[in-house]
């Protein structure tokens, strides 16, 4: 096993002080900040979440954490790049590489972890139907911003999708969860894919690869402390104004309930909660393309 889990994304904004109180009201909590650089933290154990350089706008790359020392050693041979201390909150050893669209990739081993921070109350206790599991406490959830308890995913744009999909699977041990067709199966346009972690298991998607005109992203996503999390972290950030994107809803690949809000400089960021878990023995799917499998429930994708 080559990677842990994604840890962290690197952005540019031009106005910090803007994108601090964004990030801020959608969930992450301050960690670091000089004039130049933000970084933000998670609830969860993650040295940080999040950081962005003062500058034009630009989504930069990603950071993951590397499984063993073997693991970083073999990644730096295969990225041509030695292994030194990483300068970023949590220290330890990392090798920067880059994919072929551009992005930077940073695969991080021995960082010291955060302790996690308590996100104001357990998940929550419901009473269904048929299971009454709160008797005689009223439900109220506290009014605030959403609890992100760590960088669950991203969507990466690119105009090679098959290959991108196949580098990623050579080069950092992932694997195809599911794969969107156009007209036969061979026809590839997008991946979920996940992280092979043998019979461990993992997220249903890590990075999802979707065919564009020009390389991007669509969004990173953050998985949220519960259901009534999304829902408040909604109602905080509509009460502030910004601008809404997508949801609430459940997603068709990968299950989870979703709602996405659009930062200051126009990237989409998602919360989630309830996704899918696969591992090795998980077969890999590969459906056609179709409005039916944007979603289970929920407002239509914006512009379909
Ligand atoms: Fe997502």
């Amino acid at each position: 096993m080559l990677i842990d889990d994604i840890e962290y994304v690197i952005f540019r904004h031009p106005d910090l002080a803007q994108i601090r109180e964004f990030m801020i009201s959608y969930g992450l909590l301050d960690l670091e900040q000089t004039a130049d650089q933000l970084y933000l933290r998670s609830y969860g154990d993650a040295p940080f979440s999040y950081v962005t350089t003062k500058g034009d706008a630009a989504f930069l790359g990603m950071g993951f954490r590397v499984a063993s020392r073997e693991a970083l050693d073999l990644l730096s041979a295969r990225f041509n790049c030695p292994v030194s201390e990483s300068p970023r909150p949590g220290g330890g050893l990392y090798v920067v590489g880059s994919d072929p669209d551009g992005r930077r990739l940073e695969f991080v081993f021995g960082a010291k972890r955060l302790a996690p921070m308590p996100s104001n109350g357990f998940p929550i206790a419901w009473n269904d139907a048929h299971g009454k599991n709160r008797l005689g406490k009223f439900q109220r959830p506290a009014y605030g911003s959403s609890h992100i308890q760590r960088l669950g995913h991203v969507a990466l744009f690119t105009p090679a999708p098959q290959e991108r999909i196949a580098w990623y699977c050579e080069t950092l041990g992932m694997k195809p969860s599911e794969l969107i067709h156009k007209d036969s199966e061979s026809d590839v346009l997008a991946s979920f894919m996940h992280l092979d972690k043998g019979a461990a298991w993992t997220d249903h998607h890590t990075l999802a690869i979707v065919g564009a005109a020009a390389p991007g992203i669509d969004h990173i996503s953050f998985e949220c402390r519960d259901f009534d999390d999304i829902g408040m972290g909604y109602q905080v950030m509509s009460d502030k104004g910004y601008q809404h994107r997508w949801g609430i809803g459940r997603h068709f690949y990968g299950s989870q309930v979703f709602d996405y809000w659009t930062d200051p400089a126009g990237f989409h960021v998602e919360h989630f909660v309830d996704g899918d878990l696969v591992n090795s023995d998980t077969p890999t799917l590969n459906r056609p393309f179709g409005r039916e499998t944007l979603l289970q429930w929920g407002p239509a994708f914006p512009g379909l």
